[in-house]
């Protein structure tokens, strides 16, 4: 893993041109799709990446775009030497606009909702400034999701500002049919992309940045089965800006 220092990480402070996304997978499965995850925001904004211990048996490295830069628990110490040098988390969760946890396994979830800081991923969170959107994908077996914890730990949660992106109904990993798979990485894609571009500047303007809300909110309307009111919520999007974007597009 890549060892970054503090200068290195403020490098870019100065007039960023695209949103500074942080991506974070924890140990579901679902980490198999991060690659594909981080592909697709790296067409569009600056990425950094975090990934848990468990996540990294799931995650193929070969698969991550090439220049992504993924930090790891073992990153977090060794760039700290002495009084003085950056505290990884603490810079990362200074350079990022919006945080991205996909996939968001059960335990994870408990000790964000817990405020538990053990490792890279949820120290950031512990860190996070909820004044920035930070979206969580959760990925589990049925009986995980359907276990009472995941309701308290996503009502603690949600209450804090974090965006739930919901998982769905399929056949999954482990070849038992039910709720639980993380949303595919389109969904995910187009949900925070049109979040971002939705705060950034009105929709319905002519300029490229709201080409790309149009683009996102009607791929976000076909991929997912989301109730409309949802995504509307999801997005703070009224519906006249919303009917607006897509008779524009
Ligand atoms: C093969 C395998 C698949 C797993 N899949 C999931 C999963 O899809 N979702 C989940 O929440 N936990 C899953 N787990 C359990 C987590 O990996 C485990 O709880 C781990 O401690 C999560 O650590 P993290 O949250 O720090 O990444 C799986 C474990 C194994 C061995």
């Amino acid at each position: 893993m890549a060892v970054h220092s503090e200068t290195e990480l403020m490098q870019n402070v100065t007039a960023p041109t695209k949103p500074r996304i942080l991506l974070a997978a924890s140990g579901s499965v679902a980490a198999i799709k991060f690659g594909s995850l981080c592909h697709s925001f790296c067409e569009w904004a600056e990425v950094r990446a975090v990934a848990t211990k468990s996540s990294m048996h799931f995650i193929d490295i070969a698969s991550l775009p090439r220049d992504l830069i993924l930090y790891t628990d073992e990153d977090e110490w060794s760039s700290w030497k002495k009084i003085g040098d950056g505290v990884l988390h603490i810079e990362l969760r200074k350079w990022a606009d919006v945080m991205v946890i996909a996939p968001l396994s059960a335990n994870t979830l408990a000790k964000i909702a817990g405020g538990l800081c053990d490792n890279l991923l949820t120290c950031v969170v512990r860190a996070w400034d909820f004044d920035k959107p930070l979206f969580v994908a959760p990925a589990m077996n049925t009986f995980m999701w359907n276990n009472p914890f995941t309701a308290q730990h996503l009502d603690l949660i949600t209450k804090l500002g974090i965006s739930l992106i919901p998982p769905i109904t399929k056949r999954l990993a482990c070849g038992d049919y039910g709720n639980g798979a993380m949303a595919e990485p389109s969904l995910i894609y187009s949900t925070v992309m049109l979040h971002v571009n939705s705060r950034s500047q009105p929709l319905g303007n002519s300029n490229g940045a709201s080409n790309i809300t149009n683009i996102a909110l009607q791929e976000l309307l076909l991929v997912s089965n989301l109730p409309i009111c949802y995504v509307f919520g999801l997005c703070q999007l009224d519906l006249e800006n919303v009917i607006v974007a897509l008779f524009q597009s």
